[in-house]
């Protein structure tokens, strides 16, 4: 359908594309699949919604799965984190797309709506953070005439409420179609998968799901190498601040909290770490960072929240803090800080995505990205290496799902290891790494096939 899209301004397609010619170079991943791939498409036929950041890198991606036969409609995941040139040069390649930096709650639920519509319905889903899934199973719960509740933030409860109510008016019976005729999820990201797993403890998952966060190369390379270089990134474009010296608290030291701190203390700050889980607070101090409480370091001039849990930045923190201080969050969802508790504070727009907000005390403190992921708010999110190992994971996810998808209970799994070797096969050549290989005798010795998986599935790495 021509003009089956939404963009902040069609005419950056050209520097989009520019820019995704180079993102190419850096996304081997990627490339080798449509190379393994583009004949044979076996993605032919599928339909897929993808919920997930409409950045540059996820250009190549959404192009690659066309490039193995999907048709695809995509909206962001995020309201902040679209690059309105990659969003134009996916609009201008003729695939609906629906995402513009800086939308509103409204239309984020809209164009969401929106990327479900193909004439014939979808029948996969490609999520980051669950909320496409979440809007299938709250409408088809709604349709069932049961309560629907626990959205992600209590402001965003009635936006959805609203849209849900739209279609289910627009459309009656829709939601339930939908998700009867979805074949099967891949979930990009840690709280996206803890929704899945929670649907399977309430026997509520109604399809397949591929946890692809947990793939090796995902979660400990994303999340990690990933968040090391975009969390400093995206605190420089918004302040432009001198981070040699400051003490930044990281709240989490999971792997985006490890990520987080190595980039932090990369820059030249004094990062103290907070954790509820002994085993990260022990690595937390082993990696040389100081575990602290954060009411004892209140006095920090960067706090960065990085847990997937809710509530962490509190109203009672935030007074505490000292004039100026820099608080954002890296996690998935905006909760992580009380940025709600703030509304009736004096608030001063600095620029897109950089607030000053005045405590009753007179200090102020600089909000980054209304407390939503400040690397894609503030910059452009992880650099395409690293996500070519994410999304090399993601279209992996999508074929196992379209051609074996029947085969499948409706829980989640994990990628077979082989394929996660795979994964980090791909992207060796691109940093001029080698490979040693084992002879017959030594894989026999530690106990693996010389072509792996040289690894059992317990191990942590
Ligand atoms: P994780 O589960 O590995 O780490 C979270 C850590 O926070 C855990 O170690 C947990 O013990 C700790 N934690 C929980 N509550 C806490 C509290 N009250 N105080 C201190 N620590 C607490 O999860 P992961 O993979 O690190 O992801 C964290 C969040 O980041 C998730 O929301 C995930 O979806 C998101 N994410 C964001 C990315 C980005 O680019 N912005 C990239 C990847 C993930």
């Amino acid at each position: 359908m021509a003009g089956d899209y939404i963009v902040k301004d069609i005419s950056l397609a050209g520097f989009g594309r520019k820019e995704l010619d180079i993102a190419e170079t850096e996304m081997p991943g990627l490339m080798a699949l449509r190379k393994e791939y583009g004949e044979e498409k076996p993605l032919k036929g599928s339909r897929i919604v993808g919920s997930l950041h409409m950045t540059i890198q996820t250009a190549v991606l959404i192009e690659t799965l066309v490039a193995l036969g999907a048709d695809v409609r995509w909206a962001s995941c995020n309201i902040f984190s679209t690059q309105d040139h990659a969003a134009a040069v996916i609009a201008e390649a003729g695939i609906p797309v629906f995402a513009i930096k800086g939308q509103s709650l409204e239309e984020h639920w809209d164009y969401l709506d929106r990327s479900f519509q193909f004439p014939e319905g979808p029948n996969l889903i490609l999520d980051d953070g669950g909320d496409a899934t979440l809007y299938i199973l709250l409408g088809a719960r709604a349709e069932a005439g049961e309560d629907i509740i626990s959205v992600p933030t209590s402001e965003e409860e009635e936006v959805i409420k609203a849209q849900i109510k739209k279609r289910m008016e627009q459309s009656p019976g829709w939601f339930t179609k939908m998700r009867d005729q979805i074949k099967g999820v891949s979930e990009e990201t840690t709280t996206g998968v803890h929704r899945l797993y929670e649907l399977v403890k309430q026997g509520q998952l109604p399809f397949p799901a591929i946890n692809v966060n947990d793939s090796v190369t995902k979660s400990k390379f994303d999340n990690k190498y990933g968040c090391k270089e975009s969390l400093v990134d995206g605190i420089r474009r918004a302040t432009d601040t001198m981070m040699a010296g400051k003490v930044a608290v990281v709240c989490g030291y999971g792997d985006v909290g490890k990520g987080s701190a190595a980039s932090l203390s990369g820059a030249g700050a004094r990062v103290k770490v907070t954790e509820a889980d002994p085993i990260c607070a022990l690595q937390a101090a082993m990696d040389g960072y100081e575990v602290v409480l954060l009411e004892e370091a209140l006095d920090a001039d960067i706090f960065i929240t990085t847990t997937g849990n809710k509530d962490i930045l509190r109203i009672e923190h935030m007074r505490e803090m000292k004039d100026m201080a820099i608080v954002g969050n890296i996690g998935h969802f905006d909760n992580e800080i009380q940025v709600a508790n703030l509304k009736n504070h004096k608030w001063t727009n600095i620029k897109d995505q950089v607030d000053m907000v005045e405590m009753p005390s007179g200090n102020r403190i600089i909000l980054l990205s209304e407390g939503r992921l400040l690397n894609l708010g503030n910059a452009t999110g992880h650099p395409s290496f690293v996500m070519s190992a994410s999304f090399t994971n993601q279209v992996l996810a999508q074929i196992e799902l379209w051609t074996r998808g029947d085969q499948y209970d409706n829980k989640v799994y994990i990628l077979p290891k082989h394929l996660d070797e795979k994964v980090a096969a791909l992207h060796l050549e691109r940093v001029g790494a080698k490979l040693t290989k084992l002879t017959p005798e030594q894989a026999a010795y530690i106990g693996v096939k010389p072509e792996g998986p040289f690894k059992p599935e317990h191990y942590r790495y």
